[in-house]
């Protein structure tokens, strides 16, 4: 089961085991991370499921898709180079380890 690590502002880890093909949102949702909302359920349409992607993985994940780089560019509270929507990320074995910052606020 490929691993997601959520990063907390004050440092604490959270581990979730992700199924393959589930996003880094409902990941988050389904073991209770603090901080990733989901609002919308997935629909790219709240950005309440915000992460800062590390660098190290960012080369991992495709380009942002048009609805993705619209809600980023309007609603997040501070876009970084790896800001993503955690409901657009799917996980897969290849993101085994994936390594995410959770925002200290959600739009
Ligand atoms: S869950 Fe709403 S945009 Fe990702």
């Amino acid at each position: 089961m490929p691993k997601v690590v959520y990063v907390g502002g004050a440092g604490q880890e959270h581990a979730v085991d992700a199924t393959a093909g589930e996003s880094v949102m409902a990941a988050a949702v389904k073991s209770g991370v603090p901080g990733i909302i989901g609002e919308c359920g997935g629909n790219a349409s709240c950005a309440t499921c915000h992460v800062w992607v590390r660098d190290e993985f960012l080369h991992l994940l495709g380009e942002p898709g048009d609805e993705e780089e619209d809600l980023l560019e309007m609603a997040v509270s501070e876009r970084r180079d790896g800001s993503r929507l955690g409901c657009q990320i799917s996980v897969s074995p290849e993101l085994d380890g994936l390594t995410v910052d959770v925002p200290p606020q959600q739009p």
